[in-house]
């Protein structure tokens, strides 16, 4: 079959589409395909992508009008690129070295390859003059590679995860490789402005590139390096929230759980960024410091299944477990665990369901691109309730700032937040509901993709002359 074209393409490391029970493939109700559809319907797109696990042998299909082009990646490139390069280095270096990166040879050889796999694809796929798309910190060579292949495409780049700051950025053994594929995009979009200038700031001092504000002067191109927070959509979830079923549902998960009178709730991939331990031990010794009565609490913690054959994820796990056995242990009883722990993934409405159940929303990673599950309790309460515990090292506390902020690593802090918002009146929860609710309303996943969008069809690929002239003159202050 040949490829699909069209004259818009995205290119992720995963496709857009799950199989259902019948064994149908559908498109995912992620918020990245939610939010691109109608330009990828508007321009005939294609989404290319890698179909995970070991679905091998697809040729390019379609599902729901949209073109879906499946890249197929062997076992060892999986071994290496996937769980290697992309989660064994790159993943751990980004998130602010929570666990020690890994910097194999062999990765990255693997990491090239697949790399120029999807930049081929894309090439092929893309009509003259088109638009590709690229997502995230897999792909980050693509750029640079598709550029050559094709320099009539206007080229965006967005990494979900955050930029490293440079002092941790420069350990990489591949730094200039990475910021030159970077910078084969006219726009290189990221979650936080500090992303940007951090990257801005590598370009300057590694590569040598002029920078004016947002802007790299890269020979004769120019790039803009800035921030769009992703986020949700907010309408369909909150709709989807409001159903019978949900609420029926979500009234069943607080009687199976006793009717206590706080429910909290963490909702996580089971990934060593996110915090999980530090929150169930403060949670844990609020109740043995006596601040809390078990009668009174329950914890649901959602761990869903992740990246499960990565060393440093099967020992986050191994932690986890022993922890909240520890607690359940020590200080449960029969038919009254304090935590209730589910190693699972759950579909849409059921999350729903457990977002409305719940009264405090915990959400404390160590670092984090945005974090949408503290964007999906604000939209799922549509009544003004509950509260949002929220690290502060979360791209969503730039925006959420009615959360309770929280220094995850603060055990003791941690502890009176939780406790804090427990006491706190429900006219103060409303209010602050209300304000993080309007936030996400009126930035939601079409606001997000239209911004980047619209950015990029305008992108000036001409150099602004007065702009390169000011970054002359700024150069010296700006250099370290
Ligand atoms: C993060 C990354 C995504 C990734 C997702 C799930 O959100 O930014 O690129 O797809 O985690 O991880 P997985 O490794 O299963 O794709």
């Amino acid at each position: 079959m040949t490829s699909p074209t069209g004259s818009f393409v995205v290119v992720a490391n995963r496709l857009p589409v799950d199989r259902g029970d019948d064994n149908a493939w559908r498109t995912s109700p992620g918020g990245l395909v939610t939010a691109l559809e109608p330009v990828l319907r508007q321009h005939e797109g294609v989404w290319i992508g890698w179909p995970g696990g070991h679905l091998q042998g697809y040729g390019p299909f379609e599902v729901q009008g949209l073109s879906v082009l499946p890249i197929h990646i062997s076992d060892e490139e999986v071994a290496y690129y996937y769980d290697g390069m992309s989660n064994g280095t790159l993943w751990p270096l980004y998130h602010d070295l929570v666990a020690k990166p890994s910097f194999r040879r062999e990765w990255w050889d693997a990491y090239v390859r697949v790399n120029r796999k999807f930049a081929s694809a894309a090439a092929e796929s893309a009509e003259q003059n088109g638009v590709a798309w690229i997502q995230d910190y897999q792909l980050q060579l693509v750029p640079a590679m598709l550029r050559e292949l094709r320099p009539d495409l206007r080229i965006g780049f967005f990494l979900h995860i955050p930029f490293p700051p440079m002092e941790l950025f420069l350990q990489l053994p591949w730094r200039d490789e990475i910021l030159k594929g970077l910078l084969g995009a006219d726009i290189v979009g990221f979650q936080r402005p500090n992303g940007a200038s951090n990257f801005a700031r590598l370009v300057r001092h590694r590569l040598g590139h002029k920078t004016h504000r947002d802007r790299i002067f890269v020979g004769e191109r120019e790039v803009a390096a800035r921030s769009y927070p992703i986020s949700i959509d907010f309408k369909q979830l909150e709709t989807l929230a409001r159903s019978v079923e949900v609420q029926t549902r979500a009234k069943e998960i607080r009687a199976e759980l006793g009717n206590p009178r706080h429910v909290l709730l963490g909702v996580d991939r089971l990934d060593y960024t996110k915090g999980i331990r530090q929150r169930l031990r403060a949670f844990g010794e609020l109740i043995v410091d006596g601040r809390v009565d078990l009668e009174d609490v329950a914890f649901v913690q959602v761990a869903s299944p992740s990246r499960e054959r990565v060393g440093q994820y099967q020992e986050v796990r191994d932690d986890i477990e022993r922890w909240v056995g520890r607690i359940n242990g020590d200080l449960g009883r029969i038919g009254h665990p304090p935590i209730h722990y589910l190693h699972s993934s759950y579909p849409r409405e059921e999350m729903a369901a457990l977002y409305r159940a719940a009264d405090i929303m915990v959400v404390t990673p160590l670092a984090d691109g945005m974090n949408l599950v503290a964007k999906e309790f604000v939209t799922c309460r549509y009544d003004n309730t509950g509260a949002l515990l929220l690290s502060e090292f979360a791209g969503a506390a730039d925006e959420l700032k009615q959360a309770f902020l929280v220094n995850p690593h603060d055990i003791n802090g941690l502890k009176d937040s939780m406790w804090r918002s427990m006491q706190t009146s429900p006219r103060e929860l409303s209010r602050r509901m209300r304000g993080m609710r309007k936030q996400v309303r009126d930035h939601d996943i079409d606001a997000w993709a239209e911004a980047f969008l619209r950015d990029l069809a305008g992108a000036e690929l001409a150099v602004d002359t007065d702009a390169r002239a000011d970054a002359d003159a700024n150069a010296d202050a700006d250099e370290l």
